[in-house]
Protein backbone atom coordinates (compact mmCIF):
# COMPACT_ATOMS: atom_id res chain seq x y z
CA UNK A 1 0.00 0.00 0.00
CA UNK A 2 1.28 3.66 -1.26
CA UNK A 3 -0.67 5.89 0.74
CA UNK A 4 0.66 7.24 4.32
CA UNK A 5 -1.02 6.58 7.25
CA UNK A 6 -2.30 9.36 9.38
CA UNK A 7 -1.99 11.36 6.78
CA UNK A 8 -3.95 14.56 5.69
CA UNK A 9 -3.82 16.23 2.32
CA UNK A 10 -3.26 19.67 3.73
CA UNK A 11 -0.07 18.91 6.51
CA UNK A 12 2.45 20.14 3.99
CA UNK A 13 1.32 23.45 5.43
CA UNK A 14 3.12 22.74 8.77
CA UNK A 15 5.98 21.86 6.89
CA UNK A 16 8.76 24.01 5.24
CA UNK A 17 7.96 25.43 2.08
CA UNK A 18 10.26 26.62 -0.51
CA UNK A 19 9.77 28.04 -4.24
CA UNK A 20 6.28 28.98 -3.78
CA UNK A 21 4.99 32.39 -3.93
CA UNK A 22 3.85 34.23 -1.01
CA UNK A 23 0.08 35.36 -2.27
CA UNK A 24 -0.90 39.18 -0.70
CA UNK A 25 -4.78 38.52 -1.46
CA UNK A 26 -5.40 35.65 1.30
CA UNK A 27 -9.44 35.80 0.70
CA UNK A 28 -8.88 35.69 -3.11
CA UNK A 29 -6.68 32.74 -2.63
CA UNK A 30 -9.23 30.67 -0.09
CA UNK A 31 -12.04 31.58 -2.75
CA UNK A 32 -10.04 30.06 -5.97
CA UNK A 33 -9.17 27.26 -3.42
CA UNK A 34 -12.48 26.39 -2.84
CA UNK A 35 -13.98 26.59 -6.04
CA UNK A 36 -10.89 24.36 -7.70
CA UNK A 37 -11.78 21.98 -5.01
CA UNK A 38 -15.39 21.48 -6.46
CA UNK A 39 -14.15 20.75 -9.88
CA UNK A 40 -13.57 17.30 -11.08
CA UNK A 41 -10.12 16.13 -10.95
CA UNK A 42 -8.24 16.13 -14.34
CA UNK A 43 -7.08 12.12 -14.19
CA UNK A 44 -8.70 9.12 -12.37
CA UNK A 45 -7.21 6.77 -10.02
CA UNK A 46 -7.40 3.86 -12.12
CA UNK A 47 -5.19 5.78 -15.16
CA UNK A 48 -2.35 6.63 -12.31
CA UNK A 49 -2.57 2.17 -11.49
CA UNK A 50 -2.52 1.64 -14.55
CA UNK A 51 0.63 4.00 -14.88
CA UNK A 52 2.00 2.50 -12.33
CA UNK A 53 1.68 -1.43 -13.63
CA UNK A 54 3.36 -0.30 -16.85
CA UNK A 55 6.25 1.52 -14.76
CA UNK A 56 7.08 -1.68 -13.12
CA UNK A 57 7.24 -3.34 -16.14
CA UNK A 58 9.38 -0.36 -16.90
CA UNK A 59 11.50 -0.95 -13.70
CA UNK A 60 12.11 -4.69 -14.72
CA UNK A 61 13.16 -3.72 -18.40
CA UNK A 62 10.08 -4.93 -19.60
CA UNK A 63 9.72 -1.19 -20.91
CA UNK A 64 10.98 2.03 -21.90
CA UNK A 65 9.80 5.55 -20.67
CA UNK A 66 9.48 8.48 -22.68
CA UNK A 67 9.17 11.66 -21.06
CA UNK A 68 8.45 15.19 -22.47
CA UNK A 69 7.21 18.27 -23.40
CA UNK A 70 7.22 22.28 -22.38
CA UNK A 71 9.60 23.54 -20.04
CA UNK A 72 7.00 25.45 -19.15
CA UNK A 73 3.68 25.77 -20.80
CA UNK A 74 1.80 29.22 -20.82
CA UNK A 75 -1.59 30.99 -21.60
CA UNK A 76 -0.20 32.61 -24.40
CA UNK A 77 1.25 29.67 -26.61
CA UNK A 78 -1.59 26.86 -26.25
CA UNK A 79 -3.26 26.49 -29.12
CA UNK A 80 -4.89 23.00 -30.69
CA UNK A 81 -1.88 23.20 -33.34
CA UNK A 82 1.18 23.69 -30.56
CA UNK A 83 -0.71 20.58 -28.42
CA UNK A 84 -1.24 18.29 -31.93
CA UNK A 85 2.14 18.62 -33.10
CA UNK A 86 4.07 18.03 -29.71
CA UNK A 87 2.08 14.84 -29.27
CA UNK A 88 2.87 14.00 -32.83
CA UNK A 89 6.36 14.16 -32.32
CA UNK A 90 6.61 12.21 -28.96
CA UNK A 91 4.90 9.65 -31.24
CA UNK A 92 7.43 9.47 -33.84
CA UNK A 93 10.07 9.36 -31.10
CA UNK A 94 8.51 6.49 -28.97
CA UNK A 95 8.23 4.56 -32.71
CA UNK A 96 11.59 4.79 -32.96
CA UNK A 97 12.39 3.99 -29.69
CA UNK A 98 9.67 0.57 -29.36
CA UNK A 99 12.19 -0.07 -32.15
CA UNK A 100 15.34 0.18 -30.33
CA UNK A 101 14.15 -0.98 -27.34
CA UNK A 102 11.69 -4.14 -28.49
CA UNK A 103 10.15 -2.99 -25.51
CA UNK A 104 6.91 -1.12 -25.32
CA UNK A 105 7.30 2.61 -24.45
CA UNK A 106 5.44 4.34 -21.65
CA UNK A 107 4.64 8.17 -23.01
CA UNK A 108 4.07 10.66 -20.88
CA UNK A 109 3.90 14.45 -21.65
CA UNK A 110 4.73 17.07 -19.16
CA UNK A 111 1.73 18.37 -20.02
CA UNK A 112 -1.56 20.08 -18.84
CA UNK A 113 -0.14 21.30 -15.97
CA UNK A 114 3.41 21.97 -16.29
CA UNK A 115 3.08 25.54 -15.31
CA UNK A 116 4.43 26.19 -12.10
CA UNK A 117 8.53 27.18 -12.04
CA UNK A 118 10.99 26.55 -9.47
CA UNK A 119 13.63 29.73 -10.21
CA UNK A 120 17.42 29.69 -9.07
CA UNK A 121 17.09 33.70 -7.94
CA UNK A 122 14.34 34.90 -6.54
CA UNK A 123 14.67 38.16 -8.02
CA UNK A 124 15.52 39.55 -11.43
CA UNK A 125 17.10 42.66 -12.27
CA UNK A 126 17.27 44.21 -15.83
CA UNK A 127 18.82 47.09 -16.52
CA UNK A 128 19.37 48.08 -13.03
CA UNK A 129 15.77 47.22 -12.06
CA UNK A 130 14.73 44.62 -9.44
CA UNK A 131 11.92 42.62 -9.97
CA UNK A 132 10.47 39.40 -8.31
CA UNK A 133 11.62 36.17 -10.30
CA UNK A 134 8.55 35.27 -12.78
CA UNK A 135 7.29 31.38 -11.63
CA UNK A 136 5.19 30.13 -14.93
CA UNK A 137 1.86 31.47 -15.78
CA UNK A 138 -0.03 29.62 -13.09
CA UNK A 139 1.40 32.31 -10.68
CA UNK A 140 2.53 35.29 -12.15
CA UNK A 141 3.59 36.89 -15.50
CA UNK A 142 6.84 37.31 -17.58
CA UNK A 143 5.90 41.16 -18.42
CA UNK A 144 8.97 42.60 -16.72
CA UNK A 145 6.64 45.49 -15.04
CA UNK A 146 5.93 45.46 -10.85
CA UNK A 147 1.85 44.60 -11.41
CA UNK A 148 2.94 41.26 -13.99
CA UNK A 149 5.32 39.91 -11.23
CA UNK A 150 2.28 39.96 -8.44
CA UNK A 151 1.25 36.49 -7.84
CA UNK A 152 -2.22 36.19 -8.50
CA UNK A 153 -4.16 32.96 -7.28
CA UNK A 154 -6.57 33.42 -10.17
CA UNK A 155 -4.15 32.29 -12.55
CA UNK A 156 -4.61 28.83 -10.81
CA UNK A 157 -8.39 28.61 -12.45
CA UNK A 158 -6.98 29.19 -15.64
CA UNK A 159 -4.43 26.77 -15.63
CA UNK A 160 -7.23 24.39 -14.49
CA UNK A 161 -9.01 24.99 -17.72
CA UNK A 162 -5.88 24.92 -19.97
CA UNK A 163 -5.09 21.72 -18.50
CA UNK A 164 -8.62 20.35 -18.91
CA UNK A 165 -8.97 21.12 -22.51
CA UNK A 166 -5.57 19.99 -23.48
CA UNK A 167 -6.20 16.30 -21.95
CA UNK A 168 -9.26 16.35 -23.53
CA UNK A 169 -7.37 16.96 -27.12
CA UNK A 170 -4.87 14.40 -26.39
CA UNK A 171 -7.19 11.95 -25.17
CA UNK A 172 -8.99 12.29 -28.71
CA UNK A 173 -5.90 12.12 -30.26
CA UNK A 174 -4.98 9.02 -28.78
CA UNK A 175 -7.87 6.97 -29.33
CA UNK A 176 -9.73 8.78 -32.84
CA UNK A 177 -7.17 7.21 -35.33
CA UNK A 178 -4.31 9.95 -35.55
CA UNK A 179 -2.16 7.63 -33.30
CA UNK A 180 -2.04 4.87 -36.29
CA UNK A 181 1.22 3.44 -36.26
CA UNK A 182 1.27 3.65 -40.07
CA UNK A 183 0.53 6.61 -39.93
CA UNK A 184 3.06 8.06 -37.61
CA UNK A 185 5.69 6.03 -39.17
CA UNK A 186 5.35 8.25 -42.82
CA UNK A 187 5.56 10.95 -40.36
CA UNK A 188 9.24 9.91 -39.19
CA UNK A 189 10.02 9.17 -42.79
CA UNK A 190 9.98 12.55 -43.71
CA UNK A 191 12.65 13.47 -40.96
CA UNK A 192 15.37 10.76 -42.23
CA UNK A 193 14.84 11.70 -45.73
CA UNK A 194 15.97 15.03 -45.15
CA UNK A 195 18.91 16.87 -45.78
CA UNK A 196 21.85 15.67 -42.64
CA UNK A 197 19.54 12.90 -41.50
CA UNK A 198 20.76 10.24 -44.21
CA UNK A 199 22.46 8.53 -41.25
CA UNK A 200 18.95 7.04 -40.14
CA UNK A 201 17.46 5.92 -42.75
CA UNK A 202 18.25 2.72 -42.52
CA UNK A 203 16.72 2.35 -39.21
CA UNK A 204 13.69 3.95 -40.80
CA UNK A 205 13.85 1.52 -43.49
CA UNK A 206 13.99 -1.81 -40.82
CA UNK A 207 10.93 -0.10 -39.08
CA UNK A 208 9.04 0.05 -42.36
CA UNK A 209 9.93 -3.47 -43.50
CA UNK A 210 8.78 -4.32 -39.98
CA UNK A 211 5.39 -2.52 -40.41
CA UNK A 212 5.08 -3.99 -44.08
CA UNK A 213 5.71 -7.43 -42.39
CA UNK A 214 2.98 -6.89 -40.18
CA UNK A 215 0.20 -5.91 -42.53
CA UNK A 216 1.39 -8.84 -44.42
CA UNK A 217 0.71 -11.61 -41.36
CA UNK A 218 -2.61 -9.66 -41.51
CA UNK A 219 -1.72 -7.33 -38.55
CA UNK A 220 -3.28 -4.07 -39.97
CA UNK A 221 -5.06 -1.16 -37.50
CA UNK A 222 -8.48 -2.38 -38.87
CA UNK A 223 -8.19 -5.86 -37.48
CA UNK A 224 -6.50 -5.06 -34.23
CA UNK A 225 -7.42 -1.94 -32.67
CA UNK A 226 -4.13 -1.39 -30.36
CA UNK A 227 -2.05 -0.44 -33.43
CA UNK A 228 -4.72 2.71 -33.83
CA UNK A 229 -4.68 3.47 -30.43
CA UNK A 230 -2.23 4.70 -27.90
CA UNK A 231 -2.24 5.58 -24.25
CA UNK A 232 -0.56 8.87 -23.02
CA UNK A 233 -0.07 9.87 -19.62
CA UNK A 234 0.25 13.69 -18.18
CA UNK A 235 2.53 15.03 -15.43
CA UNK A 236 3.81 18.15 -14.11
CA UNK A 237 6.39 19.20 -11.27
CA UNK A 238 4.30 19.28 -8.05
CA UNK A 239 5.27 22.34 -7.17
CA UNK A 240 1.94 24.69 -6.30
CA UNK A 241 0.84 22.97 -3.24
CA UNK A 242 -2.44 25.05 -3.19
CA UNK A 243 -3.28 23.79 -6.18
CA UNK A 244 -2.00 20.27 -6.15
CA UNK A 245 -4.46 20.02 -2.61
CA UNK A 246 -7.23 21.73 -4.12
CA UNK A 247 -7.23 18.76 -6.72
CA UNK A 248 -6.43 16.19 -4.72
CA UNK A 249 -9.22 13.57 -4.09
CA UNK A 250 -10.09 10.49 -2.31
CA UNK A 251 -10.32 7.23 -4.61
CA UNK A 252 -13.54 5.46 -3.31
CA UNK A 253 -12.25 2.26 -5.05
CA UNK A 254 -9.12 1.78 -3.02
CA UNK A 255 -9.33 4.29 -0.17
CA UNK A 256 -6.42 6.17 -1.30
CA UNK A 257 -5.72 9.79 -1.77
CA UNK A 258 -4.80 10.71 -5.62
CA UNK A 259 -3.18 13.84 -7.32
CA UNK A 260 -6.01 14.23 -9.40
CA UNK A 261 -3.80 16.73 -11.23
CA UNK A 262 -2.02 14.94 -13.75
CA UNK A 263 -1.42 10.84 -13.78
CA UNK A 264 2.13 11.42 -12.44
CA UNK A 265 3.79 14.30 -10.52
CA UNK A 266 7.36 14.91 -9.50
CA UNK A 267 9.42 16.60 -7.05
CA UNK A 268 12.24 18.87 -8.32
CA UNK A 269 15.88 19.35 -7.65
CA UNK A 270 15.10 22.03 -5.52
CA UNK A 271 12.19 21.50 -3.51
CA UNK A 272 13.19 17.75 -2.33
CA UNK A 273 13.92 18.03 1.04
CA UNK A 274 13.09 15.13 2.80
CA UNK A 275 11.49 17.41 5.71
CA UNK A 276 10.16 19.47 3.33
CA UNK A 277 6.30 20.23 1.95
CA UNK A 278 6.65 18.85 -1.53
CA UNK A 279 7.88 15.71 -0.15
CA UNK A 280 5.22 15.38 2.50
CA UNK A 281 2.28 16.06 -0.09
CA UNK A 282 3.78 13.33 -2.54
CA UNK A 283 4.00 11.05 0.16
CA UNK A 284 0.20 10.58 0.99
CA UNK A 285 -0.90 10.39 -2.92
CA UNK A 286 -1.31 7.03 -4.99
CA UNK A 287 0.40 8.49 -8.40
CA UNK A 288 3.97 7.17 -9.34
CA UNK A 289 6.06 10.06 -8.23
CA UNK A 290 9.36 11.64 -10.03
CA UNK A 291 12.35 12.81 -8.25
CA UNK A 292 14.60 14.69 -9.90
CA UNK A 293 18.11 13.48 -9.15
CA UNK A 294 20.78 16.52 -9.45
CA UNK A 295 24.76 16.81 -8.49
CA UNK A 296 23.44 17.99 -4.54
CA UNK A 297 21.58 14.70 -3.80
CA UNK A 298 23.44 12.64 -1.20
CA UNK A 299 23.19 9.00 -0.84
CA UNK A 300 21.73 9.30 2.66
CA UNK A 301 19.22 11.81 1.38
CA UNK A 302 17.92 9.47 -1.46
CA UNK A 303 17.53 6.51 0.72
CA UNK A 304 15.09 8.83 3.02
CA UNK A 305 13.16 10.07 0.13
CA UNK A 306 12.89 6.31 -1.04
CA UNK A 307 11.71 5.16 2.42
CA UNK A 308 9.57 7.86 3.09
CA UNK A 309 7.49 8.18 -0.25
CA UNK A 310 7.28 4.43 -1.08
CA UNK A 311 7.70 2.43 2.37
CA UNK A 312 6.44 -0.39 1.29
CA UNK A 313 8.54 -0.82 -1.94
CA UNK A 314 5.79 -0.85 -4.49
CA UNK A 315 7.28 -1.52 -7.98
CA UNK A 316 6.13 1.50 -10.61
CA UNK A 317 5.88 3.79 -7.69
CA UNK A 318 9.07 5.88 -8.18
CA UNK A 319 11.00 7.43 -10.85
CA UNK A 320 14.27 8.54 -10.60
CA UNK A 321 14.96 10.91 -12.81
CA UNK A 322 19.29 12.39 -13.12
CA UNK A 323 19.98 15.56 -14.26
CA UNK A 324 24.20 15.84 -13.46
CA UNK A 325 24.89 17.26 -16.90
CA UNK A 326 27.51 15.65 -20.09
CA UNK A 327 30.84 15.04 -17.92
CA UNK A 328 29.27 14.63 -14.36
CA UNK A 329 27.52 11.14 -14.86
CA UNK A 330 30.04 8.83 -14.07
CA UNK A 331 30.84 11.26 -10.39
CA UNK A 332 27.33 11.47 -9.50
CA UNK A 333 25.10 7.76 -10.94
CA UNK A 334 27.06 5.07 -9.75
CA UNK A 335 26.57 5.97 -6.30
CA UNK A 336 23.13 6.08 -6.06
CA UNK A 337 22.67 3.28 -8.09
CA UNK A 338 24.27 1.12 -5.41
CA UNK A 339 22.24 3.10 -2.75
CA UNK A 340 19.15 1.96 -4.14
CA UNK A 341 20.13 -1.91 -4.70
CA UNK A 342 21.18 -2.26 -0.84
CA UNK A 343 17.70 -0.99 -0.02
CA UNK A 344 16.51 -3.19 -2.75
CA UNK A 345 14.29 -0.05 -3.71
CA UNK A 346 12.25 -0.91 -7.41
CA UNK A 347 12.58 2.56 -9.12
CA UNK A 348 12.84 3.48 -12.84
CA UNK A 349 16.08 5.00 -14.09
CA UNK A 350 15.83 7.78 -16.20
CA UNK A 351 17.95 10.78 -17.77
CA UNK A 352 16.69 14.32 -18.14
CA UNK A 353 19.65 15.56 -19.95
CA UNK A 354 18.02 19.08 -20.31
CA UNK A 355 18.68 20.64 -16.68
CA UNK A 356 22.32 19.92 -16.59
CA UNK A 357 23.60 21.53 -19.58
CA UNK A 358 21.98 25.18 -19.65
CA UNK A 359 24.12 27.55 -20.91
CA UNK A 360 24.36 31.40 -21.86
CA UNK A 361 25.22 31.83 -25.07
CA UNK A 362 27.22 34.54 -26.62
CA UNK A 363 24.64 36.37 -27.78
CA UNK A 364 22.80 36.30 -24.60
CA UNK A 365 20.44 33.44 -24.78
CA UNK A 366 19.50 30.35 -22.13
CA UNK A 367 20.46 27.79 -24.62
CA UNK A 368 21.83 24.05 -24.59
CA UNK A 369 24.22 22.06 -27.31
CA UNK A 370 22.60 19.32 -28.23
CA UNK A 371 25.75 17.34 -28.18
CA UNK A 372 26.01 18.25 -24.76
CA UNK A 373 22.53 16.85 -24.43
CA UNK A 374 23.69 14.03 -26.29
CA UNK A 375 26.64 13.30 -24.02
CA UNK A 376 24.79 12.98 -21.02
CA UNK A 377 22.21 10.13 -22.79
CA UNK A 378 25.43 8.44 -23.83
CA UNK A 379 27.09 8.28 -20.21
CA UNK A 380 23.76 7.40 -18.60
CA UNK A 381 23.40 4.08 -21.02
CA UNK A 382 27.52 3.63 -20.23
CA UNK A 383 26.79 3.67 -16.59
CA UNK A 384 23.84 1.67 -16.58
CA UNK A 385 25.95 -1.00 -18.74
CA UNK A 386 28.91 -0.81 -16.24
CA UNK A 387 26.43 -1.32 -13.00
CA UNK A 388 24.70 -3.98 -14.09
CA UNK A 389 21.36 -1.99 -14.23
CA UNK A 390 18.85 -1.23 -16.60
CA UNK A 391 18.61 2.45 -18.19
CA UNK A 392 14.59 3.19 -18.23
CA UNK A 393 14.16 5.93 -20.20
CA UNK A 394 14.69 9.95 -20.91
CA UNK A 395 12.98 12.77 -19.92
CA UNK A 396 13.42 15.55 -22.74
CA UNK A 397 12.40 19.34 -22.89
CA UNK A 398 10.95 19.83 -26.41
CA UNK A 399 8.60 20.79 -28.68
CA UNK A 400 6.58 19.90 -31.94
CA UNK A 401 7.43 23.88 -33.22
CA UNK A 402 10.25 24.74 -35.14
CA UNK A 403 11.44 26.68 -32.82
CA UNK A 404 15.58 27.47 -31.98
CA UNK A 405 16.19 27.42 -28.16
CA UNK A 406 18.46 24.74 -28.20
CA UNK A 407 21.93 25.11 -30.79
CA UNK A 408 22.95 22.29 -32.84
CA UNK A 409 21.56 19.03 -34.66
CA UNK A 410 21.69 17.51 -37.98
CA UNK A 411 19.86 20.63 -39.65
CA UNK A 412 21.65 22.88 -37.37
CA UNK A 413 20.84 25.43 -34.88
CA UNK A 414 23.84 28.66 -34.94
CA UNK A 415 24.48 30.51 -31.86
CA UNK A 416 23.07 33.79 -34.18
CA UNK A 417 19.58 31.88 -35.17
CA UNK A 418 18.32 31.65 -31.25
CA UNK A 419 16.78 35.07 -31.63
CA UNK A 420 14.90 33.89 -35.03
CA UNK A 421 12.42 31.55 -33.00
CA UNK A 422 12.92 31.43 -29.29
CA UNK A 423 9.61 31.12 -27.77
CA UNK A 424 10.29 29.22 -24.65
CA UNK A 425 8.46 30.82 -21.47
CA UNK A 426 11.16 29.04 -19.24
CA UNK A 427 14.51 26.42 -20.21
CA UNK A 428 15.32 25.99 -23.83
CA UNK A 429 13.67 23.01 -25.19
CA UNK A 430 14.65 20.84 -28.17
CA UNK A 431 12.40 21.36 -31.45
CA UNK A 432 11.13 18.60 -33.96
CA UNK A 433 14.01 17.94 -35.41
CA UNK A 434 16.40 17.75 -32.81
CA UNK A 435 13.45 15.76 -30.93
CA UNK A 436 13.89 13.09 -33.53
CA UNK A 437 17.57 12.98 -33.78
CA UNK A 438 17.81 12.33 -30.18
CA UNK A 439 15.74 9.48 -30.12
CA UNK A 440 17.43 7.77 -33.27
CA UNK A 441 20.40 7.59 -31.30
CA UNK A 442 18.98 6.74 -27.82
CA UNK A 443 17.07 3.50 -30.18
CA UNK A 444 20.72 3.19 -31.30
CA UNK A 445 22.09 3.01 -27.34
CA UNK A 446 19.05 0.99 -26.83
CA UNK A 447 19.70 -1.62 -29.13
CA UNK A 448 23.43 -1.85 -28.35
CA UNK A 449 22.96 -2.15 -24.78
CA UNK A 450 20.38 -5.31 -25.76
CA UNK A 451 23.00 -6.78 -28.25
CA UNK A 452 25.58 -6.15 -25.61
CA UNK A 453 23.65 -8.16 -22.95
CA UNK A 454 23.06 -10.91 -25.84
CA UNK A 455 26.36 -11.34 -26.36
CA UNK A 456 26.78 -11.64 -22.31
CA UNK A 457 24.30 -13.93 -21.80
C1 LIG B 1 12.25 21.20 -14.82
O1 LIG B 1 12.10 19.98 -15.04
O2 LIG B 1 11.78 22.08 -15.57
C2 LIG B 1 13.10 21.61 -13.67
C3 LIG B 1 13.01 22.80 -13.12
O3 LIG B 1 13.95 20.65 -13.32
P1 LIG B 1 14.92 20.49 -12.05
O4 LIG B 1 14.04 20.45 -10.85
O5 LIG B 1 15.58 19.18 -12.33
O6 LIG B 1 15.88 21.64 -12.09
CO1 LIG C 1 13.03 23.16 -17.32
Amino acid sequence: MTTAQNWEKSDWRSKPRIQMPDYPDQAALGAVEAQLAKYPPLVFAGEARRLKRELAAVARGEGFLLQGGDCAESFAEFSADNIRDTFKVMLQMAMVLTYGAKVPVVKIGRMAGQFAKPRSAPMEVKDGVELPSYRGDIINELDFTPEARIPNPEKMLQAYTQAAASLNLVRAFSTGGFANIHHVHSWTLGFTQGQGAEKYADMARQIQDALDFMTAAGLTSETNHELSQVEFYTSHEALLLEYEEALCRLDSTSGKWLAGSGHMIWIGDRTRQPDGAHVEFCRGVQNPIGIKCGPSLTRSDLKELLDLLNPTREAGRIVLINRFGAGAVGEHMPKLIRAVEEEAHPVVWTCDPMHGNTIKSNTGYKTRPFQRVLEEVQEFFAVHRAEGTIPGGVHFEMTGQDVTECTGGVRAVMEEDLASRYHTACDPRLNASQSLELAFLVAQELSDSREGLRATA
